[in-house]
């Protein structure tokens, strides 16, 4: 199924490559100026985007073992993933239920149990409650309904939701629409994490948009990519997440520099890297891409957070390979390609969306425009909007009226 799909997306993508045409959004789209620098909209949108919605908090690879954790703060929320010993992913508020204080520290780690730092309360790492310090001294306590609190949590396709509001009665799966069948074509689950580090950014959106069109590429990107990039991209939906490519009928196969015509091969002969190019981005806040460093298959997954005040946000890089790369020769080239994406970011997208923010927070701009070549913007912004506005009983309709068009 997720196959058939990705092959008419790459049939779709040779058609246009060979036509030398892409698929236009109806109209130019304008978006207020002050969707990026309202304070109020920021708070709003981490309510009820990222307080609300299922984030993908971390790579499977990133805690492989059983006892393996990570714990982190998002938009004021202290998360505490852990695997557990039967191998399944759970997300815990890191919050001790004596008086509230993180049971351990942001970073990560493998621990069986976790000891409160205050006064020494102890939760095992499936969230149950083992020990009150000086249980005498404290007085009765019933601990099973002192355990950690569960929030929901998914993994699929080698990668872990979470929805950080404990009464959430979003299902995870219906809010991806089936996307991560998709991605489960890269193959994930198998892979190992390399490296990984934070940047700092502009506000969130300012932030995601770029990752959302390639119009910018051969121009921002012109001293790191080229001037000669492609900057066309057909877009593919499922509900608010999507898929950007470059309408191409040429392809290069991994560990060769021979172009071949893709309109030439059968359905089973069309390379992978040919069914997963471009960008995929999972609303609100990651985007994934293919690389090739350290002689093999790579990805850079990147993952977004507003920061604390509306211009900031900052994203964690992950590199993902297939397998770790063993000779020196190639962990020098894994370096390589990561170091160089970091420069991309940091140096272009990043550093180029702190100068607009500013120039946005000075009001003298009243709306952005987002041309026909930059659907993935346009739709983007309209769905942050429709989930920052919605209720709570409008946000599961919406999702279920995904979940009935799908079945269609
Ligand atoms: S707050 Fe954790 S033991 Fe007191
Ligand atoms: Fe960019």
């Amino acid at each position: 199924m997720s196959r058939e799909q990705l092959i008419s997306m790459t049939r779709n993508l040779i058609a246009h490559g060979a036509a030398d045409t892409m698929e236009y959004a109806d109209d130019i789209v304008r978006v207020p100026a002050s969707t990026y620098t309202d304070p109020a909209l920021f708070e709003l949108e981490k309510r009820n985007i990222f307080r609300r919605l299922p984030l993908m908090v971390a790579p499977s690879c990133e805690l492989p073992e059983p006892g393996d954790y990570k714990a982190m703060d998002i938009c004021g929320v202290p998360l505490l993933l852990a695997r557990q010993r039967d191998g399944a992913a759970a997300a815990f508020l890191n919050m001790c239920s004596h008086r509230g204080n993180p049971v351990v520290a942001d970073g990560t780690g493998n621990a069986s149990r976790f000891t409160c730092g205050y006064h020494g309360w102890t939760f095992k790492n499936d969230g149950d409650l083992v020990g009150v310090a000086s249980a005498k001294d404290f007085g009765a306590v019933d601990k099973a309904a002192l355990c950690l609190k569960r929030f929901p949590v998914h993994e699929s396709a080698g990668l872990i939701w979470a929805t950080l509001d404990l009464d959430s009665k979003l299902s995870i799966a219906d809010y991806l629409c089936g996307y991560d069948d998709l991605l489960s074509a890269f193959g994930f689950d198998g892979w190992t994490l390399f490296a990984r580090r934070t940047l700092s950014g502009p506000n969130w959106k300012t932030a995601y948009d770029g990752y959302l069109d390639f119009y910018h590429l051969p121009v921002l990107h012109k001293d790191t990519f080229g001037a000669d990039f492609y900057n066309r991209a057909n877009y593919f939906f499922w509900g608010p997440h999507q898929r950007l490519s470059a309408p191409s009928k040429m392809a290069t196969r991994v560990g060769s520099d021979v172009e071949e015509d893709l309109s030439l091969l059968g359905d089973s002969e069309i390379p992978d890297d040919a069914l997963l190019s471009g960008v995929w981005t999972i609303f609100p806040h990651i985007s994934i891409a293919s690389f090739y460093g350290g002689g093999q298959r790579g990805a850079m997954i990147s993952q977004l957070f507003p920061g604390g005040s509306v211009g900031e946000s900052f994203t964690t890089q992950y590199y993902v390979m297939e397998n770790q790369p063993e000779t020196e020769a190639d962990i020098k080239s894994a370096h390589e390609q990561f170091d160089f994406l970091e420069v991309v970011v940091r140096d272009e997208d990043y550093a180029t969306g702190k100068r607009q923010h500013e120039a946005l927070q000075s009001g003298m701009l009243k709306e952005v425009l987002f041309g026909k070549n930059e659907r993935g913007g346009q739709v983007f912004h309209e769905w942050a909007a429709k989930l920052a506005n919605a209720n709570d009983e409008e946000l599961l309709e919406i999702f279920a009226a995904e979940q009935r068009e799908a079945a269609e």
